[in-house]
């Protein structure tokens, strides 16, 4: 059974752990929402290319919401799982989790569902194998 989103425990799998550098910030000072996305999209395609076996293309992301901010030193955790599968897309909730104050607090920052399509050698898309 699918568990409910919770704000207490990441729900998925760890697909990847990065840490939040200087470079990385706004104006204000915290982390660039921009940075943020891509590594959410870097992990859902992991997920993704792994269930599909494959190669995969981001087509679309949906209800991306920024819940806190990301903060220099942070370690951002990022948690992927299946939503559904179609007949050449995938659909995958990625969470991610801040890890601050020297790794005591974990903190859930962004969460959102990214779809990808499968796609052959050659850029095609193909159907996703059951
Ligand atoms: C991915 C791509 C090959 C799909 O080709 P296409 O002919 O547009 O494909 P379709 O319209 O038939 O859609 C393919 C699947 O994606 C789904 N899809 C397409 N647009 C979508 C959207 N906005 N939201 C949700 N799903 C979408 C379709 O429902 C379909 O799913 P299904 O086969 O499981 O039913 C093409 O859109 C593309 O190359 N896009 C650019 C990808 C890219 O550069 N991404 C960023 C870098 S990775």
């Amino acid at each position: 059974m699918k568990k409910a989103s919770s704000d207490h425990e990441p729900t998925g799998q760890l697909t990847i752990r990065t840490l939040a550098m200087p470079a990385d910030t706004n104006p204000a000072g915290d982390i660039f929402g921009g940075w943020v996305m891509s590594q959410l999209d870097i992990a859902g395609a992991i997920a993704a290319s792994e269930r599909v076996r494959g190669r995969t293309a981001t087509v679309a992301v949906e209800a991306m919401t920024f819940i806190a901010p990301v903060k220099v030193g942070d370690v951002l955790c990022v948690y992927c799982e299946i939503k559904s599968i179609g007949t050449t897309s995938i659909a995958i909730g990625v969470e991610a989790w801040a890890r601050r104050h020297r790794y005591k607090d974990r903190v859930k920052v962004t969460k959102g569902t990214f779809i990808y399509v499968a796609l052959d050698d050659k850029g095609n898309k193909h159907v996703i194998a059951k």
